[in-house]
């Protein structure tokens, strides 16, 4: 299919699209690695992953009102009405998540007694720390941040199955490039 026959996402909307990608998956693997830091550096680097992380909730903000005023553009026909519904599901599933994932954090953080450096300011907990109710938001933070690693994973298999197999050219839809 040639480009001029794919609509595509608006550019604030593919731009949004790729740099919450690369953060989302950055903030996975650093969120796994914080374990392995010193202890006495170790809350330099929470730290860091907290703030990405914020910025994740204030870029999903900007995605859902662009999303509001200007719908995504309708997938092809040929998709038939069942795998439009999946698709939309899938795209649902993954907003839900990329919300669940980040609160839970900031939830779990300020459960535990521990606030947010934000360098110009300081976030502090409002709460006594309390592992009966951080360790819980802890297990969700990790379980959601897991699930939706898998998703992305089957949303990035699909992607490129179009792409390749259907050859659809649906990566067009939030390419960088052309017009
Ligand atoms: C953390 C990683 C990612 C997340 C959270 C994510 C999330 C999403 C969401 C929520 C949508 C639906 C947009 C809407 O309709 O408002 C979407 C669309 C899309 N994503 Fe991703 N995505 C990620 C990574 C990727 C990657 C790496 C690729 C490329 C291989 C990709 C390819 C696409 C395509 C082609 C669409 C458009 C689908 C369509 O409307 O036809 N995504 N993505
Ligand atoms: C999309 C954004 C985020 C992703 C993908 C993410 C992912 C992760 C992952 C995979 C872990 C390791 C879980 C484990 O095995 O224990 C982790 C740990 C952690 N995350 Fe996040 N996170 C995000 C946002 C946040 C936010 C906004 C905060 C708080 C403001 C936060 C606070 C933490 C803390 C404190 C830990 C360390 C828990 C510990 O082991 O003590 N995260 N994160």
């Amino acid at each position: 299919m040639s480009p001029v026959d794919v609509k595509r996402y608006t550019k604030p909307q593919i731009g949004l699209h790729n740099i919450m990608a690369l953060l989302i998956i950055g903030l996975y693997f650093f969120g796994l690695s914080l374990e392995s830091f010193p202890k006495d550096v170790r809350g330099v680097y929470v730290n860091f992953h907290k703030l990405g992380g914020v910025l994740i909730v204030v870029l999903l903000l900007a995605r859902v009102i662009l999303r509001s005023v200007t719908p995504p553009p309708p997938f092809p026909e040929s998709m038939g009405a069942g795998f439009t519904k999946i698709a939309h599901l899938g795209h649902y599933a993954l907003y839900a998540l990329m919300a669940i994932v980040p609160l839970s954090g900031v939830a779990m953080s300020l459960a535990a007694g521990r606030g947010i450096n934000f360098y110009l300011f300081q976030l502090a907990s409002p709460f006594e720390a309390n592992k009966a109710i951080s360790g819980p938001l802890h297990e969700v933070h990790e379980i959601s941040a897991n699930l939706l690693f898998f998703l992305v994973l089957g949303h990035v298999a699909v992607a490129l199955y179009h792409q390749f197999v259907l050859k659809d050219n649906l990566l067009y839809r939030l390419s960088p490039k052309g017009k």
